[in-house]
């Protein structure tokens, strides 16, 4: 058994250029590779911070599950027998007046997602705000999209900040400080937490005077 899947895997070959032509759809090629920061489209992508309403929580679970599978390769999880992913709960955005379900937008498209709690997951404040969840889908990664998202989210609330990212997750930390850098002209601070609260490095800022 092992051995006929080795023999099939070798077999792969290389995608040749008509191939790629025909999954070449007109609004990819209008992204070109974003490789530099001078390569960026951001000034002509519209780029949008929506609250979700309850009838958008189909919409964002099924984001959920291309969230919930890029975590996948890093933290091991699998598909449930029905194919699909556990994902965090989402009813509750809905009844608590703590929590801030957003979606995001490009040009119009479903980009991503801000999950956004007023409670600290990591001390007994309940005043602090916590990035819960956020995604950018990977078509529209290093162009900007997700640091004008963070943006939005922080301007949107007011007060101390605590941003989460996993050990595992270093893509993640690296993107946070640069965002929060930047947001706070430098003015922020990272703990590194390693117990049962939370494992990873936290970046904690104060945005009540900006
Ligand atoms: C992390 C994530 C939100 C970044 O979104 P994005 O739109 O690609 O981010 P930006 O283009 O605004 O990046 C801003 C800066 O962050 C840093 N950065 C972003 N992604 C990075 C990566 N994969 N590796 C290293 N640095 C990265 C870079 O400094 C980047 O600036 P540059 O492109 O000029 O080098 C996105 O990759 C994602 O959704 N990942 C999966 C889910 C996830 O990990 N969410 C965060 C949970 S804490």
């Amino acid at each position: 058994m092992k051995a006929s899947r080795a023999v099939s895997l070798r077999r792969l070959e290389p995608v040749r250029e008509e191939q790629l032509a025909e999954i070449d759809a007109p609004e990819v090629r209008r992204l070109p590779p974003a490789r530099t920061p001078r390569d960026r489209i951001m000034p002509a992508m519209t780029v949008e911070l929506v609250r979700a309403a309850k009838e958008d929580a189909p919409v964002l679970r099924r984001l959920l599950q291309y969230y919930v599978y890029d975590f996948s390769e890093l933290v091991g999880l699998d598909v449930s027998d029905d194919g699909r992913f556990t994902t965090p709960p989402l009813d509750a955005y809905w009844e608590d007046a703590w929590r801030h379900p957003f979606l995001a937008r490009v040009d119009g498209k479903h980009a991503g997602f801000a999950l956004v709690h007023q409670r600290s997951r990591v001390t007994p404040d309940a005043s602090t705000w916590d990035v819960a969840e956020f995604f950018v889908m990977r078509k529209y990664r290093r162009r900007g999209v997700g640091a004008a998202l963070a943006t939005r989210v922080f301007d949107t609330f007011r007060g101390p900040w605590e941003v989460r990212q996993l050990f595992v997750n270093e893509a993640a930390t690296t993107f946070w400080r640069s965002v929060i850098g930047a947001y706070t002209k430098g003015r922020f601070e990272e703990a590194i937490i390693d117990d049962d609260r939370w494992r990873g490095p936290v970046q904690t800022f104060d945005n009540s005077n900006r």
